[in-house]
């Protein structure tokens, strides 16, 4: 039955689950406190690089709004998913001040029985802190549902709406049911839980995915170490189904806004109550190791052709998004900067978000053609579809040095060797 929800936070996690609510026949209340995104929305445009996003929003306008009134929000709905970003603190823990405000602000004008879901990412522990909350203004009955969001940035849509579970984490029947409702066409395993354990399995699950990139990083240099193939390896341990083959890329390391912060916000979790993990500390070591060891390979290049001119190709931290946060691709660019070195760089669609975090430090090109002219060496960092399409022939004449270091084992190391490159990538072997 079509139910009646407003989203809080109208980023990655709650335009894509907001969009995707309204598809499934829902009434949703799109709520964001910033009125620029909500003014862009209103005219039908999309303030994030979604692929299908601003198709499905059109499709589905009937059953959207759009509004930075929070208040009208909680009183028109009787479920609210809290979806505002839960950031990494210097030490690690999580920064909740966005979702304890928007906690309040809900609870200040609730008038009537709610559901208060959330989406954001939180440690254990935090439903029963919006419980106790809620209560401070509100003394009339309500529930809590921790529903932990799964959704990757680039196939957020079919992510949402084909996921391999729905983990709904509640100790009330009445709001269980309501959420199962919520969900019912889709076609997935609905998880019920409790809260403590819902926020758990989210912080689990990215770290578990982190340290399989981890993971095969490490082999991967010790693939260089003893002249094996890491993406032969990856291929034959993939093969076993207890394994699988999903996250065994090697590369310049994980990006992104949530493996850091989540391995980071776990450990923290783990240490205020009196556990010291061993595990996740290493997943992020060796994911920052990674990246001094992709710009010690460019150092090696351009000591040896006594360049200065370092070419990038991609700044997202994954190929079908425009979000730069924890972007190996400006880590490296950071660290090489600071030894002096030059960069000119290329993204399809990062190049605003990267100017925020690199301003104009690096010369912003318009092609993956311009990022190579005259350059000593050219590190690709996104693997981006459109970067197979270069002509590698015309490409070598305009770079300075031939050298290419692939961060992704990406290019096509056959058009490399047959235009003569200097080819070098993580682990794997240049034929
Ligand atoms: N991005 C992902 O791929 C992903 C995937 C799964 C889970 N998550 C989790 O989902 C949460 C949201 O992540 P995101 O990437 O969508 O964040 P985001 O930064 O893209 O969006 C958060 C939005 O919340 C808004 N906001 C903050 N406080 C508000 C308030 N009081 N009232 C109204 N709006 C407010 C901000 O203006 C912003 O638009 C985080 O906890 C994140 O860890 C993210």
């Amino acid at each position: 039955m079509s139910k009646k929800i407003a989203i809080i936070g109208t980023g990655y996690v709650g335009l894509t689950s907001g969009v995707c609510l309204a598809s499934l026949g829902h009434k949703v209340i799109c709520v964001d406190k910033d009125k620029d995104k909500i003014d862009k929305l209103k005219k039908g445009e999309i303030p994030i690089y979604e692929p299908g996003l601003a198709e499905l929003l059109q499709k589905y306008s009937a059953n959207l709004t759009f509004t930075d009134d929070l208040p009208d929000a909680v009183k028109q709905s009787e479920v609210i998913f809290l979806a505002v970003g839960t950031p990494s603190q210097d030490d690690g823990s999580v920064d909740l001040s966005f979702f304890q405000q928007a906690v309040a602000e809900i609870a200040q004008n609730m008038d009537g029985y709610r559901i208060l879901v959330d989406k954001s990412t939180v440690p254990p522990g935090t439903a029963n802190w919006v419980k106790k909350e809620v209560k401070k203004y509100y003394q009339g009955e309500f529930a809590v549902v921790s529903n932990p969001e799964f959704l990757r940035e680039g196939s957020a849509i079919e992510d949402f709406l084909k996921p391999d579970r729905v983990v709904i984490g509640v100790d009330d029947e009445k709001a269980k049911d309501v959420m199962l409702d919520i969900y019912s066409a889709i076609d997935a395993p609905k998880f019920a839980t409790t809260a403590q354990s819902a926020e758990l399995i989210k912080y689990a699950a990215n770290s578990f995915l982190a340290m399989k990139i981890s993971f095969i990083n490490e082999i991967a240099n010790i693939c260089e170490k003893t002249g094996s193939d890491v993406v032969e390896v990856a291929k034959g341990i993939g093969l076993d189904s207890r394994i699988g083959s999903q996250f065994l890329q090697a590369g310049v390391g994980f990006g992104g806004s949530c493996f850091s912060k989540d391995v980071a916000g776990l450990i923290h979790t783990a240490l205020s109550n009196n556990y010291q993990p061993r595990i996740l500390g290493a997943v992020m070591t060796v994911n920052e190791a990674q990246q001094e060891i992709f710009v010690d390979k460019i150092k090696a290049v351009l000591a040896r052709n006594q360049g200065k001119v370092v070419g990038v190709w991609g700044l997202a931290f994954k190929p079908n998004t425009d979000d730069t946060r924890y972007s190996p691709a400006i880590a490296v660019i950071k660290k090489l900067l600071k030894e002096g070195y030059q960069v000119k760089a290329y993204d399809p669609v990062a190049q605003d978000n990267a100017k925020t975090e690199l301003g104009e430090a690096i010369d912003y090109c318009k092609s993956a053609q311009e990022a190579a002219i005259d350059v000593d060496v050219l590190a690709l960092l996104t693997d981006w579809p459109e970067f197979l399409e270069v002509d590698w022939a015309e490409l070598k004449k305009i770079m300075r040095s031939p050298s290419i270091i692939d961060g992704r084992n990406f290019l096509p190391t056959g058009d490399l060797a047959k235009n003569g490159f200097h080819y070098q990538s993580i682990g794997h072997k240049f034929f």
